[in-house]
């Protein structure tokens, strides 16, 4: 078997933690086992540093950014705002509008809510280490999923009063804000849902802060293992298979032969 010869096994895999995650999707559906021999070279340059923020100032501006800017570029302007604004290396004229497009779940197709991939922007820029990235984004994707969101209490009210948190159980932008706006009793095309989502970036942007700071005292520990599913339930995926499949869940056609299961 190809993962025998490659010396790759599931052990290995869960053993090799991120790596393997990362690797999970791209490496087993190419069949291209290989990749993983340079799965070491995961670190990369980039220009950009960071210093330790305040968390709530990066959370107010986030919010504050959000009706011009949307989810993915707030959560961006929370973070890069607060970098400039202490002057740390590379940030000066960074394009935070040139991630505008991720809001709505990617232009509006309501698929991964756009707060993470705006943080992951800054995380990934900053840690220059696809691990480490990795690890705080999945915390990020665990936060954001299991928490009752949105906690974020703005300085001032600006888009209107809202009652509710919800746990969105997943990282997708149409089940999330789904659940919200039904037990808000509100619609899409609210000022409550704008503050909904508004208040969320803000969560998300702390969230990221927190984990950044950590990083940068050296005490960033991840809080979550990554997902291992590609491996079990044989396709990319989180464990809320009946949010979409109701009792009728599938099993894949597929299995690997290139893995010991
Ligand atoms: C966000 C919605 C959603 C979630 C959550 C979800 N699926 Fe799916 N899945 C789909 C859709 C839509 C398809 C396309 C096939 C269809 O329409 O039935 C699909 C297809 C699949 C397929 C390939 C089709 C087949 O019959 O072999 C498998 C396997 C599968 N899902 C398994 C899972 C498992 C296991 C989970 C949980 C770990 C899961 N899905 C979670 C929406 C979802």
């Amino acid at each position: 078997m190809l993962a025998d010869k490659e010396g790759l096994s599931r052990r290995d895999m869960i053993v090799n933690g991120g790596k393997a995650a990362a690797l999970g999707a791209a490496a087993l559906s190419l069949g291209a086992l290989n990749i993983a021999k340079n799965a070491d070279a995961y670190e990369y340059a980039s220009e950009y540093k960071y210093v330790k923020l305040d968390p709530q100032e990066v959370g107010q501006l986030a919010y504050e950014n959000y009706g011009k800017r949307w989810c993915t570029s707030s959560v961006i302007a929370g973070l890069v705002g607060n970098l400039q604004k202490k002057g740390a290396g590379g940030w000066k004229n960074f394009p935070i509008d040139a991630y505008r497009w991720g809001h709505g779940g990617l232009a509006g197709w309501g698929a991964l809510c756009g707060t993470m991939p705006g943080a992951g922007v800054v995380i990934g820029l900053t840690t220059k280490d696809t691990d480490t990235a990795e690890q705080m984004v999945n915390d990020l994707a665990f936060y954001y999923s299991y928490t009752e969101l949105p906690s974020f209490t703005p300085a001032k009210v600006l888009y209107a009063d809202i009652k509710h948190m919800t746990i969105a159980g997943t990282p997708i932008c149409h089940i999330s804000v789904g659940r919200w706006m039904r037990v808000e009793g509100v619609g899409f095309l609210t000022k409550q849902r704008v503050e909904r989502c508004a208040r969320l970036s803000a969560n998300v942007a702390i969230y990221a802060t927190k984990m950044l700071n950590a990083w940068a005292d050296g005490k960033y520990t991840p809080k979550h293992k990554p997902l291992y599913n590609v491996l079990a339930n044989g396709i990319t995926s989180q464990n809320n298979c009946m949010d979409c499949h109701g009792h009728d869940v599938p099993s894949p056609n597929e299995t690997y032969d290139t893995l010991t299961k």
